[in-house]
């Protein structure tokens, strides 16, 4: 627990102590280290397309010999793709993405965790984590699959 100095006696007292928290909740924010980066906008693909979810550790970090896990919370097994001391997880995944997941092998060591997904579903649409245990953030990837082949217009925000 940490508490602020505030002088009682000075009318401006309220806002300096807001100020400090402020520093101090930024600088708490900024030491927190690594974190996964997916992507702000979304994946837009076409029934059939072999596409790839971007998820990538930054500050990267070799992350070969680390478990990695795509999931689908919004599934029963939610889990898409887990890598676990160097080979893929199978027997918790979810049936739709039988053969059909994979990682950049060669990435890894990049800290690059994006996931390959292989002739793409109409079910496949939804919002995907990517998750490294122990490192702090998840992130989230959105997938939307068209029926047809149409343009897209979207507005995106950054954050
Ligand atoms: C991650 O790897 C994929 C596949 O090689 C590549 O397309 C993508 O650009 C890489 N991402 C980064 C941030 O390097």
């Amino acid at each position: 627990m940490m508490f602020v100095h505030t002088d009682t006696k000075s009318p401006t007292s309220p806002l300096r102590a807001l100020s400090v928290l402020v520093f101090l909740l930024l600088l708490i924010h900024l030491c927190t280290g690594q974190s996964l980066i997916g992507s702000s906008q979304p994946i837009v693909a076409t029934r059939g397309d072999d596409i790839t979810l971007p998820c990538r550790l930054d500050p990267a970090e070799d992350v070969t010999d680390l478990t990695v896990e795509w999931t689908r919370p919004d599934l029963d097994p939610r889990f898409v793709h887990v890598r676990r001391s160097g080979q893929e997880l199978v027997s918790k995944k979810h049936p739709w993405f039988s053969e059909r997941t994979s990682l950049f092998i060669n990435e890894l060591k990049h800290g690059n965790i994006s996931l390959k997904l292989s002739r793409v579903e109409l079910s496949d649409q939804g919002t995907y984590t990517c998750f490294i245990p122990g490192k702090e953030k998840l992130s989230s990837v959105q997938l939307f699959v068209g029926k047809f082949i149409y343009n897209v217009y979207f507005t995106t925000s950054e954050d």
